[in-house]
Order: structure tokens, then sequence, then C-alpha cells
């Protein structure tokens, strides 16, 4: 569904992402792993059009999408999350899932005055769509709690529920379990499963919880200093030498095998 080929971001002389290439199959669950500052979130932000690229071009199902503006890629079903929640924080839970954007008519005076009825059966569409949302997440009590009060995880079930108010073919998740509790993050895995399975969504996701990675994603790619290191099925990612290397660093590896450490 989507191929990143040769894909390079440097920021000044620092090289973030430095000639990555990788796919994503259609249907997947794919994991993107890495130590910090290997380039992953730099990644998603390219293939999402937050930044554009130093060089190195992306595919959407053989189309290549480089360097499209987000709101481009949203209309292609392309999606995705931030490291860091960003919610409306006065507004309420629904409120933001309503917020996403789409074909809302009602932006001008005249349309307001003209087109009145539509504008409410738009909003009547909305609302049911954010309440199924909210049911689909299990958080249908939170409907009208200002989102500034979540805690971090439901901001992330949040983030996750946004991405379920359109037609969503690909979705990108930076650290959607990061700082979340176990049963929230249990809440959240179930819900990327669920969507992948009854509504075909394909994920990939940027996680340093190596039991969430291991549950959910199949494959598992694994990035260091903008690389891809390696890819395949968890288990054998987590034996493989190069990825232990670059987790470890090399000098602690060889203590771990001289036994001293
Ligand atoms: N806008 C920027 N300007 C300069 N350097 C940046 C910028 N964004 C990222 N970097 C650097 O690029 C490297 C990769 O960052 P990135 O955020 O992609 O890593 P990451 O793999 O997502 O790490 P983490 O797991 O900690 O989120 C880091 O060294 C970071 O400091
Ligand atoms: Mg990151």
């Amino acid at each position: 569904m989507i191929r990143v080929e040769d894909l390079h971001r440097h920021f000044g002389g620092f090289r973030a992402v430095d000639g990555a290439s990788l796919s994503i199959e259609t249907g997947s669950i794919t994991g993107l792993i890495g130590p910090n500052g290997a380039g992953k979130s730099t990644l998603f932000n390219v293939v999402a059009g937050v930044l554009p690229p130093t060089s190195g071009r992306v595919f959407m199902d053989d189309e290549e999408i480089t360097g499209l503006p987000p709101h481009e890629l949203f209309h292609r079903g392309l999606l995705r999350t931030f490291q860091l929640a960003h919610e409306f924080a006065s507004m309420t839970v629904r409120e933001n899932l309503m917020m996403v954007p789409g074909q809302q008519t009602g932006e001008t005076i005249w349309s307001t005055w003209l087109r009145r009825g539509q504008i409410e059966r738009e909003e009547l569409e909305l609302r049911k769509k954010a309440d199924e949302v909210l049911e689909f997440l299990t958080i249908r009590h939170l409907a009208h709690e200002r989102a500034g009060n979540l805690s971090g995880g439901q901001k992330k079930l949040l983030e996750l529920g946004r991405t379920m108010m359109v037609d969503a073919k690909v979705v990108f998740l930076d650290e959607v379990g990061a700082g979340v509790n176990r049963t929230l993050l249990g809440t959240i895995g179930d819900a990327i499963v669920r969507l992948n399975k009854e509504r075909g969504y394909t994920f990939c996701v940027i996680e340093h919880d190596m039991d969430f990675i291991a549950k959910l994603c199949d494959p598992v790619i694994v990035m260091a200093e903008g690389k891809v290191l390696a890819t395949g099925a968890s288990d054998e990612i987590m034996q493989n030498e190069a990825v232990i290397e670059a987790y470890l660093g090399t000098g602690l590896k060889n203590q771990v095998k001289a036994g001293t450490g």
C-alpha cells in the first residue's frame, strides 16, 4: 500500500532519515521500532506530507505521493496521529471528533443562510458518526467531557477516534501507547485490531513498548540512524544481532556477551 524509496530528510548537516526504504503491505499492522532519534517520527512526517523530503520517493498504491500536503493525503485516506496528542482542550470529546475536516458546508454566512437545512443534516450525521466512534472505542461516557480534562491515554484514544471519522485506508500511529496505563493500552490495541479486521485499515505503528508491538504487529521494521536495519516477525527481530546492537550499543553488548554485564 505504501512504498518508501531511498528516503532522506536532513536537518542542516544532520541526516535524520538517511536512505530509508520500506513497504507497508495492504491489510497489515506494520510495526516501526528503533532507538530514540532513529528517525521514525521524521519518516512519518515525510510520508504524511508534514515535512518535505530532502530526496527519495513515497508511493501509495503505486501512485507517487511524495511531498503531497497532508489534506491531499487525507482525502486519499492516509492519516497520521502525532507523538504528542493535540486535542482542542476546551471543546468536548464529541466536538473534537466532529472537528475532523470534511466536506462540511456552513463556512460562509451565505451558505449559512441559504442552506441551513443541509448544514443541520450534516451536523446530525457528524454527531451520529462521532457517537459511533465513541461507542467503538468504549468511551461513550466521555462524550461531554472537555478534551483538556482527559488522561494521556484517553487523549490517545481520541486521536485514534479522529482517524475513524473518515474512511481511512492507512493510518500512521506515532507512539499511541506512550504514557498510557495497561488497561487503556489494551483498549487501544483492541481498537487497532478491530479497525484492521473489520474495516480493513492498514496500520503503521511506532511504539517503544515491545509487548504491544509483538502482540499487534507483523511485520516489524527496525530503524536505526535514519536507515532500515531489519524487517521481520517480532520474534525474529528481537533475536537479530544488528537490532540488539542498535538498542544496546556495542559496548554494552560486548559486556553482556562476556558475561560481565
Ligand atoms: N526539526 C528538526 N530539526 C533538527 N533536528 C531534528 C528535527 N526533527 C528531528 N530532528 C532530529 O532527527 C533525529 C531523529 O528524530 P525523530 O524524532 O525522527 O526520531 P524518533 O525515532 O522518532 O525518536 P523517538 O523514539 O525519541 O521519538 C533526532 O536526532 C532529532 O533530534
Ligand atoms: Mg518519535
